[in-house]
């Protein structure tokens, strides 16, 4: 109330509202004129100012395909006196990035519902967008995770029975009265390499499994060393990982932890992604556990491509990625984050561009 009656009229105080409303903004009479036009409308590109549209029709300003679209939309407002809402993308081809808008065209009344004007406002929604497109995907990488262990369990019990039949065989053919079979020492060796793959699938479905396992969310003291050795034994089979060296420098007298073992496990394997997806060339990952008084310090050194300075402030905000839709989330470190300082400990990163990132986490040693 003081604002309006001491420095400004009531109408030059609804001016401002319009003005500062985080939207563009214009509005039109029945003849389509227009009667009203924001500060939101004047920027961008293809702002125009006020002055230079106030008073002129729609056909004037609008160009090409869009007028008739328009036209009509305002035209469905006035005889139905509802309002309509869509998105649109930004139509101008040239641009680089596509926008995003949300348009609504809501009709003002007169007397006896008469539709007097219509207010258009567009939204630009670009970012919001794109912030629900990254939440599915993330939703999907967890519901792939899930689908990855359902078939890895699955798959086990065929496993299981054909290792069964392939160990059956093998001690039967132990036998001598085998020998004379025509060749008989194929099939050994043929039976044995069944065997052995056997095992080898085997070995990635169980820790596929230990990993994918809903272990709830409880806190228990868990051992450093086991739970990232287990998510090396994972990451093996991938085949990005091949081309790096890994080098364990554990503390085998490491104290325990006080954490969810599943949170944990993410932790640490968002950074060894991270060291993987930065060494595409292949590199050396080092990974060393030890205790500083009471605490226990993990850190992971990679030799990858290294972190920008402009960026470095900004890798643990959630959604920040440097990496290619589809590759990059931009959540791993701001989850990792989250995790870590919930434990009452600190994750630190030390980076240079082209020589490689060293990501080190403290946590409080279980007494
Ligand atoms: N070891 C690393 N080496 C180089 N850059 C890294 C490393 N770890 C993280 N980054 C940078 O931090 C960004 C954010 O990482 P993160 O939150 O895990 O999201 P994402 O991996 O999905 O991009 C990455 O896009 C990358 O630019
Ligand atoms: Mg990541």
């Amino acid at each position: 109330m003081n604002i309006v009656d001491n420095s400004l009229s009531q109408k030059e105080f609804t001016r401002r509202i319009i003005d500062s409303l985080p939207v563009s903004l214009y509005v039109v009479d029945r003849e389509l004129n227009i009667i009203l036009w924001n500060s939101g409308r004047a920027i961008g590109e293809f702002g125009k100012r006020e002055e230079d549209v106030l008073g002129r029709n729609i056909s004037e300003i609008i160009e090409g395909n869009t007028l008739a679209v328009v036209k009509k939309e305002f035209l469905d407002v006035i005889n139905s006196g509802k309002p309509i809402s869509y998105e649109r993308e930004s139509p101008e081809p040239n641009r680089k990035e596509r926008k995003i808008f949300r348009v609504t065209r809501t009709p003002i009344f007169g007397e006896n519902n008469y539709v007097i004007a219509i207010i258009s406002i567009g939204e630009d929604i670009t970012e919001r967008r794109m912030l629900e497109q990254k939440l599915i995907d993330n939703d999907k990488l967890a519901g792939i995770g899930q689908l990855a262990a359902g078939v890895a369990h699955e798959i086990n019990n065929p496993m299981a029975a054909i290792s069964g039949c392939a160990e059956a065989l093998i001690e039967r053919f132990k036998d001598d009265a085998y020998r004379t079979i025509p060749d008989y020492e194929d099939i050994r060796r043929y039976l044995k390499i069944i065997e052995d793959e056997i095992y080898r699938c085997k070995r990635i479905t169980e820790n596929l499994l230990t990993f994918a396992r809903k272990g709830g969310k409880d806190i228990g003291r868990q051992k450093v060393n086991v739970i990232i050795d287990d998510i090396l034994n994972l990451l093996i089979y991938q085949q990005s990982f091949q081309s790096i060296r890994v080098m364990k420098e554990y503390d085998s007298k490491l104290p325990d932890v006080l954490a969810n073992e599943g949170d944990l496990r993410q932790v640490f394997l968002i950074v060894t992604l991270n060291a993987m997806d930065a060494m595409e060339n292949g590199g050396e990952l080092r990974i060393r556990t030890y205790q500083m008084d009471d605490e226990v310090k993990i850190e992971f050194k990679d030799t990858g491509c290294g972190i920008p300075p402009e960026y470095i402030n900004r890798i643990f905000d959630p959604f920040f990625t440097t990496k290619q839709p589809g590759k990059g989330t931009g959540l791993g470190l701001s989850i990792a984050y989250g995790i870590i300082t919930q434990l009452n400990g600190k994750i630190d990163v030390e980076s240079k561009e082209g020589i490689g990132t060293k990501f080190a986490i403290s946590l409080p040693a279980a007494m």
